[in-house]
């Protein structure tokens, strides 16, 4: 089979690939995944290659439907399967004990393994048409930003991948909200793109448990994370910031919904014109990604506000601010 330009829509040619042990970039709604047959260790080892990711950092495994859950995980609990009912496909990761099918790579050694059925018609039918469980993390180098558009990918790991699903611009633009079921109560792991009321309205009991050390068991949960190289400040009130601080001229302001008037306009980016935390999502790690390639010195982001997709959104900023003490 010949191969096509690097970024299409040639789900042959990427099946085959995949089939063959090579890594392709999918489209999905939360952000644009590496992935690799999960079942193929050498496959699994390249992604943690390409991606520069240690390997104590697990990887989710994308599978078509709800049916193929009991093939990879032991049990289903539940309020596990009413999740997968009502979410499912969509940003929802679900974390449950695993099947010895899933390499140890895939877990990174320890007993569960996390799965998710990605609402993208490419995608889904790529997994359809090759039958294979495909381990994907975000197809972003280690601590970078994740990429919503097939171009972000080619841009950092084009060399060194086989194929590039073209499925057009993510439209939540944030990663899944992972959600585990291997201990006594269900626990929020990772906040994404789906609202943890939406969560919590089905599973009352819900608890979250968003790691912040420097060794967690979900490598979104490291203090430095989806970081751009420009320095980044985060700050809750911009104006106050702006009256108390000496900033280079090359700042540039990150703005949630409204611009500051005194500031140059050539240096204001808005995340959301209309002002919902949806839209902002979705526009985030496109605007940090540009705005880190367009020669600033300094971003400062306003946070979101804490209501729908918003705390995930600051969980991203924060960790995009997130500065190695120095001393
Ligand atoms: O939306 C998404 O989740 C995207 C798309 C491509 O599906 N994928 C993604 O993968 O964000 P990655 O590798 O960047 O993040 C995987 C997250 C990490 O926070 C990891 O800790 C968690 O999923 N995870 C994976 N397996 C796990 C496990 N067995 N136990 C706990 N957390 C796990
Ligand atoms: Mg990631």
């Amino acid at each position: 089979m010949s191969a096509p330009a690097l970024i299409g829509t040639d789900l042959d040619y990427a099946a085959h690939c995949l089939q063959e042990g090579k890594l392709v970039a999918i489209p999905t709604e939360t952000v644009y995944g590496l992935a690799g047959n999960a079942l193929n260790t050498a496959a699994v080892a390249q992604i943690f290659l390409v991606k520069g990711r240690p390997h104590f950092d697990p990887l989710i495994v994308h599978i078509p439907d709800i049916d193929s859950v009991e093939r990879y995980a032991v049990t289903f609990p539940a309020e596990a399967r009413l999740l997968a009912e009502r979410f499912w496909p969509g940003p929802l990761t679900l974390v449950l004990p695993k099947r010895d099918i899933i390499p140890d790579l895939v877990s990174a050694g320890g007993p569960t393994v996390a799965l998710r059925v990605p609402n993208h018609p490419l995608t889904l039918e790529l997994l359809r048409k090759t039958g294979l469980p495909l381990a994907a993390p975000s197809a972003n180098p280690f601590g970078y930003i994740s990429p919503t558009r097939p171009e972000h990918v080619a841009a950092q790991l084009g060399d060194r991948i086989s194929y590039i699903l073209d499925g057009g611009p993510c439209n939540i633009g944030l990663e899944s909200t992972v959600v585990s079921f291997a201990g006594e109560r269900p626990e929020i792991l990772r906040l994404g793109g789906l609202d943890p009321e939406e969560i919590q309205q089905l599973i009352p009991e819900l608890s979250f448990s968003l790691r912040q050390s420097a060794n967690p068991m979900a490598p979104g949960q490291l203090d430095k994370h989806y970081a751009p190289s420009t320095r980044l400040v985060l700050t809750g009130n911009i104006r106050q910031y702006l009256a108390q601080h000496q900033l280079p001229p090359k700042t540039v302001l990150m703005m949630f919904h409204h611009r500051v008037p005194e500031w140059p306009a050539e240096q204001q980016v808005v995340l959301s014109t209309s002002g919902t935390t949806i839209e902002a999502a979705q526009h985030l790690f496109a605007m940090m990604r540009e705005l880190d390639s367009s020669g600033f010195d300094l971003i400062l982001a306003e946070q979101a506000p804490e209501t729908g997709l918003g705390p995930a959104i600051n969980d991203r900023l924060h960790r995009a601010s997130y500065q190695e003490s120095s001393t």
